[in-house]
């Protein structure tokens, strides 16, 4: 066990307080395979200390009061779906998407290639839990990391609830996802080449994570999407209990009448989660209505004893996209990282001396006197080649700040009950078709419709951006079985509720795509947002009708309050348009789409035929 034995490893659990005999027993084990020189439980509390030392390290650089920089590996910074695997005992986990494998195997091959490789660094012992304290799913949502990387374990005290206390409570004491997080020689991987070492592995039917080959926080904040997203969409199905989803969840509340209408819903990552989450109202709105943040990128959803759909965020942190963050887009995020937030920046540009870090849309133009900026590499802006104008920030680059430093954050936003659901929305990036809004009323349109979202793909992963591809319901790069079982699952889970929301598919970035029209988007987005999910309450409230399509109810243009909006009147009717030619065109493709998927349920596929005959009838 390298340069350390097992009697140290006991000494280290009993000082810190670790009595569960699962998660010493599991500590143990890995130190024994990864080898570490030193082994330490970590807790929220350490926070300032782990910082002092990562500064002191290199590990991390300061970025302004009580703010920190981090670069990582050029070679590593964003989740590599090709290398992400789920694997299980049961090949009917097969999917179209989770690129399964045989968890023996898959297993076997990746104690392997962990031995020996947290020689001469710490294995940090990082228990957590993906929960508020209390949850009706508190029981699937404690977990410990072993990671061998310090910055990892910062960003993790920052996007989940980390001490050991969440470890020694559990009713069933062996109940923890066991989530193992080697960094590997980051220089000497072949990531990207025939030879790439790296593998991302959810051995899901034995709760087990091993990640091994990146820093990055898609890769590595196990507790985040491995275990959270993962882990919990086979959990949430396993147990018959919830569902697991790529969802932001926000609260409007209208001060007029005081009722807080509750949205979740999916776009692929890097496609407007967090900002539609964070989004302060607009100033021509922000009398009546208030928005309030509940989470940006994962939410369980359950049915409560009342039948109604319930929700929580089982993170504690929000890890966003800087690109395009700035006081008009998103001037919640901008005060979520300010000063003495503790915030960690990652790959975006960098001023050793001042401390200032920059991205592309913090302010319209680069600082002009360039003396002394980095970019995201660490190379000097000065010393750039004349006409290099690549990125100075890497499109990827993010922030990682906790809730607590989120402006709106929803006073109830930890009440372990969650929040009633009212609507679930699903959108993207998709430049023409979809709508600024469509609101669908069937639980299986809805599903269908989830299914069948068709969106451009992001530099959130490795070299797909801008790829036209489905991403079902945005949790293509995280769903843990066959997606006909996924649609069967959520149909038996929202059907069980006697309140059904109301579903919506949304996309803010239509673009015009007539000759001269540049390609810009039609709708403002961000702010502005908010009046399609308006539109949205008031249809369910029977308080709008909006006009009835071959693919759902779009709002007519009066319903839409557009007040203190300054929008041509062609771009408003291409943005409420149904082009039915391009949606026939459509379902040609989606249904080649659902025809891969094994045991599509019949309502999935009904729906499909009626939305197709509906477009038939339109002719
Ligand atoms: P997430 O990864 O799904 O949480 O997406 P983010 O909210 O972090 O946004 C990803 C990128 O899309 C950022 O660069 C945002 O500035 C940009 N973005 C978000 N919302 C909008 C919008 O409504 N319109 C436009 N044009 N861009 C947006
Ligand atoms: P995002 O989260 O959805 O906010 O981009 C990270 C990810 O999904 O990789
Ligand atoms: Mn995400
Ligand atoms: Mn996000």
């Amino acid at each position: 066990m390298g340069g350390l034995d097992g009697a140290e490893v006991e000494r280290v659990l009993d000082a810190a307080g670790v009595r569960n005999p699962h998660v010493r027993e599991y500590v143990a084990h890995w130190a024994g395979i990864t080898e570490p020189d030193r082994v330490e439980v970590v807790d929220a509390a350490d926070d300032a200390r782990l910082v002092a030392e990562a500064l002191d390290a290199g590990e991390l650089l300061p970025a302004g009061e009580g703010r920190y920089y981090s670069r990582s590996y050029r070679k590593d910074t964003a989740r590599s779906e090709e290398r992400t695997v789920v694997a299980t005992g049961d090949p009917a986990d097969r999917g179209v998407y989770n690129n399964w494998h045989d968890a023996e195997e898959m297993t076997a091959a990746q104690v392997e290639r962990m031995r020996g490789q947290s020689r001469g660094k710490t294995m940090y012992v990082v228990p957590y839990l993906m929960a508020p304290p209390g949850s009706p799913l508190e029981a699937w949502a404690a977990g410990v990391e072993l990671t061998d990387n310090r910055p990892v374990v910062l960003h993790m005290i920052r996007m989940a609830r980390v001490g050991v206390a969440h470890l020694e409570q559990l009713a069933d004491p062996t109940t923890f996802v066991r989530a193992v997080h080697v960094t590997g020689d980051l220089e000497n991987l072949g990531q990207g080449t025939d030879d790439d070492q790296r593998w991302f592995v959810t051995v899901a039917d034995r709760r087990t994570i091993l990640h091994f080959g990146s820093s990055y926080g898609g890769n590595a904040l196990l507790g985040k999407i491995a275990h959270g997203l993962r882990q919990a969409c086979y959990d949430g199905r396993a147990s018959g209990r919830f569902l697991a989803e790529q969802f932001m969840l926000l609260g409007i509340t209208d001060k007029q009448t005081g009722r807080t209408y509750h949205v979740c819903g999916g776009f692929p990552s890097a496609s407007g989660k967090t900002n539609l989450a964070m989004t302060l109202a607009p100033d021509a709105l922000g009398e009546r209505y208030h928005v309030s943040f509940y989470g940006d990128d994962i939410a369980w959803l359950w049915v409560d004893d009342d039948g109604r759909v319930r929700g929580m965020n089982p993170e504690f942190g929000v890890f966003g996209v800087a690109k395009d963050t700035n006081e008009l887009t998103n001037p919640g995020a901008l005060r979520s990282i300010g000063p003495g937030s503790g915030a960690i920046f990652t790959n975006v540009a960098y001023h050793p001396q001042t401390q200032e870090v920059w991205w592309e849309g913090r302010t319209p133009e680069p600082p002009a006197d360039v003396t002394g900026w980095e970019d995201w590499t660490g190379t000097p802006i000065a010393d750039r080649e004349e006409g290099d104008t690549s990125p100075w920030a890497h499109p990827n680059s993010r922030f990682t700040t906790t809730l607590a430093n989120v402006p709106n954050i929803a006073d109830d936003h930890d009440d372990p009950a969650g929040v009633p659901i009212d609507a679930i929305i699903f959108g993207g990036r998709t430049r023409d078709r979809e709508p600024l809004v469509r609101a669908v009323d069937d639980l299986a349109e809805g599903v269908y419709d989830g299914l069948t979202l068709g969106a451009e793909a992001t530099f959130a992963a490795d070299g797909l951006d801008g790829q036209l591809r489905y991403d079902p319901m945005s949790m293509r790069p995280f769903l843990a079985y066959g997606e006909g079982d996924y649609a069967a699952h959520w149909l038996r889970i929202i059907g069980a509720a006697t309140h059904q929301p109301v579903f919506a598919h949304v996309n803010w970035f239509q673009r015009d795509l007539t000759e001269g029209g540049g390609g810009r988007f039609l709708w403002p987005g961000y702010r502005e947002n908010l009046r399609a999910l308006l539109w949205l309450a008031a249809y369910q409230r029977g308080e709008a009708s909006g006009r009835r399509t071959p693919v759902g109810v779009v709002p007519t243009a009066d319903e839409l309050d557009l007040t203190g909006l300054d929008l041509p009147q062609a771009d408003l009717d291409r943005l409420l348009g149904i082009d039915v030619e391009r949606w026939r065109q459509e379902m040609g493709f989606r249904q080649e789409h659902l025809e891969q998927f094994d045991r599509l349920p019949q309502p999935i596929w009904e729906a499909h035929r009626r939305v197709a005959a509906a477009l038939e009838a339109e002719r």
